[in-house]
């Protein structure tokens, strides 16, 4: 337990707002993960699969209106507007308790009658670690209870590691009491919810939403929106980055972060399987990168999360093996299909489809079935240290050196399969003007064209233009000889016909191996208005068959096109109310006369 002051009058003090039956303070055992594992078979939330086939594990399908995260109904509630930037949702943040904590009409007032709040510390990073952040969850479901213990370290160790020590309080709920002798539904939500951070304050309460980022609130809320405006002021990086270690056949090893905006490839790009022979990639993280400098001068990052969240469908033995056998046992799968045998299937798993399925909605599925059996944005929670590639130094307190840093996003055109920036300032101007297709991991349409900076647009606990100068000024203070170079990759370029023109998958190693080489200094790259790209010919298509025009066309360079892009960044940047640091607009002036002269 804990003598935590702060902590015990929280707990306290939220107990008497959402008014459950009991309060549970979780130890983060197994026998306990497996009694509200049990507790959730029992109401029908989880189905426990075939022991044989996923030991240890369970099915989960969500209420249909409660797949993805909710970035419409996501808040940044610091005092002052400009404070949140354009690209967030604003309350002022006494307007907003007012709707969820006033009593009597407050949303969360009673919200867990005839329910169990949970208690839940975690650790974001290595216990200990002096990267490491705690934060506390109170939760009505036990759907997040076992998520959390996989996805974070959590429990009795964790108040141990807190003592009298600060902690970020995340209030969860599901907004579903129930009144007595009332049966329980299998997924509760509510179709009202809210995602709200108060960055001054570092809290977070989340109501109405029992799915993944909504609910799980060490991610998207804590490790992502919170710890943005704990590294701003404290001089660090929290990023939506994976973090793999890459080895050449010479042995020499390389650590790069990348972000790609969600469902654009970081679990797969952090676990690949590599086509090149000789080279090993091995996984830190798959979706959050906090990262420090270290004594040396160098950029260090660790992963503070303990499990992967990732996107079902497409993975396979063929396209990520790796992640596959991260959850072949202690896993959850959230909305894909069960089938006969007691064991999951998604879209893409196998070429084969089974013949017969129960699909997310729990309705009897064949091959012929109009919709696919498995939501688009359904997820596996498998614990990290089950990846047969986790890198040894997953745990390491210390992080590890960051020698690269890629940007990309899901772009049919125009954007090269990689470049190279020519330096931080304009690899910071790369990274504000990502743009990417939207993906089934948020709610709303999907495959339409927005800027998604940094891959950070829903995850930015600040003004993004803010956000931007960060960058420019940690480049600025850092030993420029000991930055991290700068990428930026796209692996979904289209042909006319619309296929895939990059294979992808295991043979992005051999853009890696551009990269790495880039690293150490090869000579072969030319500058243009879009970076260093690759001499022709530089990337190893060896064993491929993909001809140098169709190679080529990764590559185009148009005058027009390129300036019309300027134009629209420059828009874009118009848009943060004089935030956006000079440096980006001399940079944007800068690659705008490289294409005048094309
Ligand atoms: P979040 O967990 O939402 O942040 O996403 P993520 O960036 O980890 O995405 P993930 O790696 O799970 O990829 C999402 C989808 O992109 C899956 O359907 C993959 O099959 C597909 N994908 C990943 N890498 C590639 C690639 O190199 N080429 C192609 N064509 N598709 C890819
Ligand atoms: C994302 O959407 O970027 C995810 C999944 O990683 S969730 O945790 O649901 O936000
Ligand atoms: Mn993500």
């Amino acid at each position: 337990m804990t003598t935590n002051k702060k902590l015990l009058q929280w707990v306290d003090e939220m107990a008497a707002l959402c008014k459950p039956d009991k309060v549970y303070w979780c130890d983060g055992s197994q026998e306990e993960y497996d009694r509200i594992a049990a507790e959730l078979v029992e109401n029908g939330t989880f189905q426990r699969l075939n022991d044989e086939l996923r030991p240890n594990s369970y099915i989960c399908m969500s209420d249909p209106s409660d797949v993805a995260r909710v970035e419409d109904r996501t808040f940044i509630c610091s005092e002052k507007e400009e404070d949140a930037g354009p690209t967030n949702h604003w309350m002022a943040p006494a307007e907003m308790k007012k709707i969820l904590t006033a009593e009597g009409t407050g949303l969360f007032d009673g919200c867990m009658k005839g329910r169990t709040m949970y208690v839940i510390p975690y650790s974001m990073g290595p216990l200990g670690s002096n990267i490491a952040h705690i934060g506390v969850e109170l939760t009505d479901s036990g759907y997040v209870v076992c998520n959390m213990r996989i996805m974070t370290r959590m429990g009795q160790k964790v108040l141990d590691q807190l003592g009298d020590g600060d902690f970020v309080p995340c209030l969860h709920s599901v907004g579903k009491p129930l009144a007595p002798g009332e049966k329980d539904v299998p997924w509760p939500c509510n179709s009202t919810k809210y995602i709200v951070h108060f960055p001054e304050e570092r809290s977070i309460m989340s109501y109405g939403s029992g799915y993944g980022g909504n609910a799980l609130l060490g991610k998207k809320c804590f490790a992502l929106r919170i710890a943005s405006v704990m590294a701003r002021d404290g001089g660090w990086l929290a990023e939506h980055m994976l973090i793999v270690g890459i080895t050449n056949p010479k042995g020499e090893k390389k650590y790069i972060a990348a972000a790609f905006p969600s469902a654009c490839g970081k679990t797969n790009l952090a676990m690949l399987t590599p086509s090149l022979p000789g080279w090993r990639v091995e996984t830190v993280g798959d979706d959050i990168a906090w990262m420090k400098f270290g004594a040396d001068g160098r950029l260090y990052a660790v992963n503070p999360e303990y499990g992967f969240f990732g996107v079902a469908p497409g993975t396979s033995m063929k396209t990520n093996e790796n992640a596959l056998l991260s959850a072949r046992a202690n896993s959850i799968f959230t909305n894909v299909a069960l089938t006969p045998e007691g064991d999951v299937w998604w879209e893409g798993m196998t070429d084969e489809k089974p013949a017969h399925l129960t699909d997310w909605k729990n309705r009897p599925w064949t091959p012929d079935s109009p919709e696919p059996s498995s939501h688009p944005n359904s997820r596996f929670t498998a614990p990290a240290g089950q990846c047969p590639v986790i890198d040894p130094a997953w745990e390491d307190p210390k992080g590890v050196p960051i020698s690269a840093i890629l940007f990309g996003g899901r772009r049919a055109k125009e954007v090269p399969l990689v470049a190279q920036a020519f330096d931080w300032t304009h690899g910071t101007f790369l990274g504000s003007s990502v743009s990417s297709e939207t993906t089934a991991a948020a709610t709303g349409a999907v495959g339409q064209i927005r800027r998604d900076p940094f891959a950070m647009l829903p995850f930015c606990g600040y003004n993004m233009g803010d956000y931007f100068n960060h960058w420019i000024q940690t480049g600025k203070k850092a030993d420029a000889s000991k930055l991290p170079g700068i990428f930026y990759v796209n692996w979904f370029r289209k042909d006319e016909n619309g296929k895939f023109i990059w294979p992808g998958y295991g043979d992005n190693i051999r853009v890696l191996e551009w990269i790495f080489n880039r690293l150490d200094g090869a000579d072969n790259a030319v500058k243009t208005p879009k970076g260093y790209l690759p001499k022709p010919g530089a990337i190893n298509t060896e064993g491929l068959d993909i001809s140098p025009e169709r190679m080529n066309s990764l590559f185009d360079l148009n005058k027009e096109t390129g300036i019309a892009e300027m134009e629209d960044i420059r828009k874009y940047y118009d848009k943060f109310n004089g935030t956006v640091p000079k440096e980006l607009y001399d940079m944007l002036d800068t690659i705008e006369e490289m294409y005048e002269k094309l």
